[in-house]
């Protein structure tokens, strides 16, 4: 039978990481990366082997190594293979910050199963060394995997699919796949194309989501859906975006938004044990329209309580061309209270009204009082009253914009956590959980509507007979989940009759050609019996991300793209051969050739 000993193979006995004195005296063979090699006196040589599982120091003696391992061992480079046989002994120089570090293999024989090159970037950094650039480690991504942080994230992320796929398995979902080659699915980002060779000029689209899929599989009675789904999106990166993602996509039928909601809880309480993060169901909820109100987001960052407050009341009788304009416009005046604000420079605000700036804001206006006075330009504009009306003390700062609430909204939530930051606000709690409920079903894109979701999320019964009157009124059963003030999952209940889908195409502009060819097959599944249906994805690059606590996606995704959409590694996209382009029936127009 084989060994079961973790690790054990044809050439090792165990992994190196969970040593312990109670293997002390076991004769061993083990292997590994040479991590790091020190030259002592006296033909003594540690050298760290590394493993997946942590670090082993063995080391090498003509008191105990054979003449030709001595000799291998000064000869060794980092990151070398080796494979070493010998005693598990104590050390006599334990070292407490190493899970092995009260023991050491006394090597009796080495062999070097393969030399590496010099590496191009170091696997072992001293503890003042920084890491090389993120090009570099991209570039070199084979090398930069070996670090132990990348490793434990991939293993942490190996960790909570699992969980995914035992959890929904046991509330008795199905993991069924859906295809890659597929047909556009409206997730408000362009496609991936790949164009095919049997049809000249037709092309699959990579999927943006497994949305259609997964609902037509409700149409066919699978009841309880789930997918471990990548996803393709070719879209403006951003930190928290890649151009190919997983979501964890799940639908079911015959049911509410709570049962949902109720799900993903328990989901993500079990996926927070794992990830060692908190999350006690039930999370709390929240509509848009309430959170769009009290953040000016619909994803606040709820670690912090501070809300926005409505100001035109006291402000909109200013004299000010500024803040009447805004009023008279039909707009709104609100703010953030900041209090012991006072104590930021105008340095300080100013980088604050930076952000607001960025989000579409003109400017803020802020007003700080101390015991000294009031500064600042709203201060100037509105005067000592106007400040005693908001309740402005000594020591606190206010941020104030002035215009429509789409733009204030921004601008407000641009603001409030770097401000809060500058401020140097205490969180009231690490982990603030929050469904924000019923959004809008349309927005405005430029003076066109679009989704505000997508076109498959089913309007509140309310708004159902006026959604061609006032579509920007409607609002549906979509609902997002965020934690920390990001986004980690979004779903909804879904349109199942189909006169209703086709209603929702046409107000979104869709002729009724238009409407057949792209999601003709929808329509028809869901004339065949379609059951009330809904579901959820949650991102799965951004749950690790957040529970392994890495500043970006690409340290929780093996193989990333760069902001530009390019794989360093490998080099990808590139030129093909003109021979596979004929194939498939296509001419590249590079830029300076002639159209045609
Ligand atoms: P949505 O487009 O909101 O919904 O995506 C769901 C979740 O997927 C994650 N996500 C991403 N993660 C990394 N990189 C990206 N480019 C990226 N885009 C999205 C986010 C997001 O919350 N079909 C619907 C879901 C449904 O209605 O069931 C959908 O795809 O965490």
């Amino acid at each position: 039978m084989t060994d079961q000993t973790p690790g054990a193979t044809a050439l090792r006995t165990s992994y190196l990481g969970g040593l312990t004195a109670a293997d002390v005296d076991r004769e061993l063979s083990l292997v590994g990366w040479v991590h790091r090699r020190r030259l002592m006196a006296g033909d003594l040589t540690f050298l760290d082997l590394r493993d997946r599982t942590g670090l082993l120091q063995a080391s090498v003696s003509p008191e105990f190594t054979d003449a030709a391992g001595t000799a291998l061992a000064r000869e060794l480079g980092a990151e070398d293979v080796v494979r070493v046989t010998g005693t598990l002994a104590l050390r006599p120089d334990p070292n407490p910050e190493l899970p092995t570090g009260e023991v050491e293999l006394r090597v009796r024989s080495m062999e070097r199963l393969n030399a590496a090159e010099t590496p191009a970037i170091p696997v072992y950094r001293g503890p003042e060394e920084e890491l090389p650039s993120e090009e570099l480690r991209l570039r070199h991504r084979s090398l930069d995997l070996r670090r132990p942080e990348l490793q434990s994230t991939l293993e942490l992320r190996h960790r909570l699919i699992l969980a995914v796929r035992n959890h929904m398995d046991s509330l008795g979902f199905l993991e069924v796949e859906t295809p890659i080659l597929t047909k556009p699915t409206p997730e408000g980002a362009r496609d991936y194309l790949v164009p095919s060779r049997v049809h000249p000029g037709e092309f699959y689209a990579l999927p943006q989501s497994p949305q259609i899929y997964k609902q037509i599989l409700m149409v066919s009675g699978f009841d309880r859906y789930f997918q471990i789904a990548r996803c393709f999106r070719d879209e403006d990166l951003r930190a928290d975006r890649q151009p190919e993602f997983t979501q964890i996509d799940v639908e079911a039928s015959f049911v509410g938004a709570d049962d949902i909601l109720g799900w993903m809880e328990g989901l993500m309480s079990r996926l927070a044990g794992v990830g060692g993060a908190h999350a006690t169901a039930p999370f709390p909820r929240m509509t848009w329209d309430e959170a769009m109100e009290r953040f000016g987001s619909d994803r606040p960052d709820l670690r912090w309580e501070l809300e926005i407050t409505d100001w035109t009341e006291i402000l909109g009788k200013v004299d000010s061309r500024i803040l009447q304009g805004a009023v008279e416009a039909g707009g709104r005046i609100r703010g953030l209270m900041l209090r012991d604000g006072a104590r930021l420079s105008r340095r300080e605000i100013e980088a604050v009204e930076g952000r607001a700036k960025a989000a579409g804001a003109p400017g803020l206006l802020w007003a700080k009082r101390t015991q000294e006075g009031s500064s600042g330009p709203l201060a100037k504009f509105a005067g000592e009253e106007a400040l005693d009306a908001m309740e402005v003390e000594p020591g606190d700062l206010v941020l104030v914009a002035a215009g429509s609430d789409g733009m204030t909204s921004a601008a407000l939530d641009a603001a409030r956590v770097p401000a809060l930051e500058a401020v140097g606000v205490p969180v009231v709690q690490e982990h603030a959980w929050l469904w924000v409920t019923d959004f809008p079903v349309f927005e405005d894109h430029d003076g066109a509507l679009g989704p505000n979701h997508h076109p498959f999320v089913l309007p509140h019964p309310e708004f159902i007979d006026s959604l061609e009157d006032d579509p920007l009124a409607a609002r549906g059963a979509a609902y997002d989940l965020v934690y920390n003030g990001s986004e980690l999952g979004s779903g909804s209940i879904r349109i199942h009759d189909a006169e209703l889908q086709r209603r929702i195409f046409r107000i979104l502009g869709l002729a009724e050609a238009e409407i057949d060819r792209k999601f003709g097959f929808l329509l028809g599944a869901l004339k065949t019996g379609a059951p009330p249906h809904g579901g959820i994805a949650l991102g799965m690059d951004r749950i690790v991300q957040r529970f392994a606590q890495v500043p970006s996606l690409r340290d929780v995704i093996a193989f990333p793209k760069t902001t530009a959409a390019r794989a360093l590694f490998e080099g990808a996209p590139t030129l093909v051969d003109p021979g596979e382009l004929e194939e498939l029936h296509i001419r590249v127009r590079t830029a300076g050739s002639a159209a045609d």
